[in-house]
């Protein structure tokens, strides 16, 4: 992988690009009024992160770019916006004000919902382990703009860590958080899925350990969520009560904290 830059870019986006290549530790190549496919060509690299004034896109070859939007979380909040219900938010009983550890964070559409529901008095940490995903979801969270205010000003507050969450959750302290959440990548992917398809290639996909569920435990005061397809025997294997299942086979299992 590499770094570079849109065409003609100002020297803060060159600024940038250098800054966001030094974070990935990958070379940074300067544009040069290049196209894609000659960089692609002239580095020997299929993957480039292309960085521009609005966004921070990553090119691959016979892919479809990947950038930040909000997805299937707009649609998500329009209907909260009008009183009606999210399965996210019902199964985790997320509250305003609750803190919720996002533990793989993806496009953040999950880590919005949240953020949007629990406030400004509440906090969401949306933990991922690919730095390249990490970056492109972190800065476009702080840049994107949907013309709701409201949206904006909860994509805005939530706050990204890059890192493996076993390795995040082993180090917080108990009882820190309302609701921890899981939403691994599927073994089986769900065709109703598609904004998951540009971000498969750079997607971890580990199981879930049952280290990581025992830290989650520990820590949530409320809820531990786990969002996987109804055939995936993660339910049963990590301890969840199944709470809900879609029509197409995406369930919700939980594990109540009592007292
Ligand atoms: C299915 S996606 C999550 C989608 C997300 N809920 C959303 O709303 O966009 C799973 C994400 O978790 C990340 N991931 C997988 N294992 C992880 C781990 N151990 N620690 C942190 N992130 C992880 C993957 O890289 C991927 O981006």
């Amino acid at each position: 992988m590499i770094v570079t830059t849109s065409e003609r870019p100002p020297v803060e986006t060159i600024e940038h690009a250098m800054s966001i290549a030094t974070e990935l530790e990958v070379s940074y190549a300067p544009r040069s009024n290049k196209t894609i496919r000659a960089l692609q060509t002239k580095w020997e690299e299929e993957a480039i992160v292309v960085v521009s004034p609005q966004e921070i896109r990553l090119m691959q070859e016979g892919q479809q770019p990947f950038y930040f939007h909000p997805s299937m979380a707009l649609v998500r909040l329009k209907r909260l916006r009008s009183g009606g219900n999210d399965t996210l938010i019902s199964v985790s009983g997320a509250v305003t004000g609750d803190t919720v550890l996002d533990c793989t964070a993806g496009l953040c559409s999950d880590s919005l919902v949240f953020k949007y529901v629990v406030g400004e008095q509440g906090k969401v940490v949306a933990m991922e382990a690919s730095r390249t995903l990490h970056v492109i979801v972190r800065e476009g969270l702080q840049t994107y703009k949907t013309g709701l205010a409201d949206i904006d000003q909860a994509m805005r507050g939530i706050q990204t860590v890059q890192g493996q969450h076993q390795e995040l959750l082993s180090r917080m302290e108990d009882n820190s958080a309302d609701i921890v959440y899981f939403d691994p990548m599927f073994e089986k992917p769900v065709t109703t899925s598609n904004s998951m398809v540009p971000i498969r290639s750079q997607a971890v996909r580990e199981s879930l350990t049952r280290e990581a569920v025992k830290d989650a435990i520990r820590i949530a005061r409320k809820k531990v969520v786990l969002k996987d397809h109804r055939d995936s025997g993660q339910f049963e294997r990590l301890g969840f009560r199944l709470a809900r299942v879609s029509a197409s086979a995406v369930a919700y299992g939980v594990i109540e904290i009592d007292g």
